[in-house]
């Protein structure tokens, strides 16, 4: 039996999320262009990719938030930064003879459901020149609830959208006042019934736990409310406080914060709560009702990991675009300027904003895979290992049975040529991914909590 206890104070050290293999503290300055360039060299007319958009602006701060974000009560500097993505997206797809098919082209924030109506058509209008949109093209985009008017939806509807993630966290106003976030949940309610009448196949529906004040008991009343709003996926995270990156995140009292044990528990009540109103667990953080195609990749064993969490993408290239965007293909991951300010010079002087970047070696490949598979999988298996990798994998076999044997708590075995994480260890998994990190002892990057 796994004690949570026993474990958390075991490892109090945090540990990566693993959006990707190396982690984004692992990118290197100078090499965001050399691999910008070997991403567009490598791709085909048959091949398709998808996209990222980060939209770098909130009307409202919320003093949880973790996002790069910047709070603005102008407009101007929100069409500005637009015009600058349109520079972006034709000096990036000029380098190319012919028009990638979009796979998946996704807007996240920040809060894209700020931009009007305008924007969204001449984005959308860029977007059609420079890539092919066809029917199978999943359109997604993260929308502020608090955003939403009828401006909003007529500009989703320009877009196409067929997929939306709004974020709710929590539905209690004194925790709702601890993280500066008023949201009610009949506002909330008309959102999605507002998003669902564009027709969108999917809706997610983002929640927290581990935010201030937050109990046991508030913790049950958010999560049913959720679960009446019938999403087809949701996202549980664990608040990851993290103030000496984020500034505004010391507005938040930490003697209000649940304790790691107490964190532990929120988690499975959601969970407990979330499966019992029919929704299949999906890796560390997701819920999705099983006829999702989400759910469906789970029980198949192709769900992926990038850098917006779990996906049923499968293509190799994603193309990041805009201000911190991450883009990532077979050969290394590359990350754009950060600051809106100088991610929009770069792009006014003509020059790509990809900055940094990290290029792949065959042990990146490998152990990438490995933390990929334990993310979504909970194993991997070795046969298979060694049909893709042939006898490189031997090394990473022989890690696995050192890992596995030393493993005095329960966390990972084996089993019939599969390394696992058992059941009831699955909360812990990051822990044993990270075991597989190759960069992790070298790491002087902070990370949040384990749980
Ligand atoms: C870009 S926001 C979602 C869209 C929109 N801006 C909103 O807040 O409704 C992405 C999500 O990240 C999660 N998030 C933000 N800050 C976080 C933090 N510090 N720890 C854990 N999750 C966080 C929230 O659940 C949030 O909904
Ligand atoms: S949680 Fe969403 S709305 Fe709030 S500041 Fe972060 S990105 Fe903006």
């Amino acid at each position: 039996m796994i004690d949570p206890t026993h474990i958390l104070s075991k490892y109090p050290a945090s540990v990566p999320r693993y959006t990707s293999y190396p982690t984004a503290p692992h990118f290197q300055v100078g090499l965001g262009e050399p691999l910008m360039e070997q991403l567009l060299d490598g791709l085909t007319p048959e091949k398709r990719i998808s996209v990222y958009i980060h939209i770098p602006f909130c009307d409202r701060l919320c003093w949880f938030c973790g996002c790069n974000t910047k709070h603005t009560k102008k407009y101007a500097p929100i069409t500005d930064y637009v015009t600058a993505l349109i520079e972006e997206i034709f000096l990036v797809t000029s380098k190319l003879t012919f028009k990638p098919t979009l796979d998946h082209l996704h807007f996240g924030g920040g809060s894209p459901s700020l931009l009007s109506a305008s924007d969204f058509t001449r984005l959308r209008g860029a977007l059609a020149c420079a890539f092919e949109i066809d029917a199978e093209t999943e359109i997604g985009i993260e929308v502020d609830p608090s955003d939403v008017t009828g401006e909003t939806l007529v500009g989703l509807q320009v877009l196409g959208l067929t997929r939306a993630s709004i974020g709710v966290q929590d539905f209690d106003p004194a925790v709702q006042k601890a993280i500066n976030r008023p949201q009610t949940f009949d506002q909330t309610s008309q959102v999605v019934g507002a998003l669902r009448a564009t027709g969108i196949r999917s809706l997610n529906i983002d929640a927290l736990y581990g935010l201030p004040l937050q109990t046991l008991a508030k913790v049950k009343r958010t999560m049913k409310k959720v679960v009446k709003l019938r999403p087809e996926r949701i996202a549980l995270f664990g608040y990851a406080h993290v103030p000496w990156l984020k500034k505004h995140q010391q507005m938040i009292n930490e003697a209000d914060l649940p304790s790691m044990l107490d964190r532990f528990a929120q988690a499975e009540l959601a969970a407990q709560i979330f499966q019992a109103a029919g929704y299949q667990k999906i890796g560390i953080d997701h819920f999705a009702l099983p006829s999702d195609p989400l759910a469906q990749a789970a029980r198949a064993g192709t769900l992926h990991r990038n850098f917006q969490g779990y996906t049923t993408d499968r293509c190799d290239t994603l193309l990041g675009l805009g201000g911190s965007s991450i883009g990532q293909f077979g050969g290394g991951y590359i990350q754009n300027i950060v600051p809106t300010g100088q991610y929009q010079d770069a792009i006014r002087r003509g020059e790509l904003a990809a900055l940094k970047g990290v290029a792949l070696t065959r042990d990146d490949i490998i152990r990438g895979h490995i933390i990929e598979r334990l993310m979504c999988d909970f194993g991997f298996s070795f046969d298979q290992l060694r049909t893709q990798f042939g006898e490189d994998a031997a090394p990473y076999i022989e890690q696995a049975h050192s890992i596995a044997s030393a493993e005095e708590d329960g966390l990972c075995a084996l089993k019939e040529e599969r390394f696992y994480v058992p059941d009831e260890a699955r909360p812990f998994v990051r822990l044993v991914a990270a075991r597989f990190d190759a960069y992790l002892t070298q790491a002087n990057a902070r990370y949040s909590a384990a749980i």
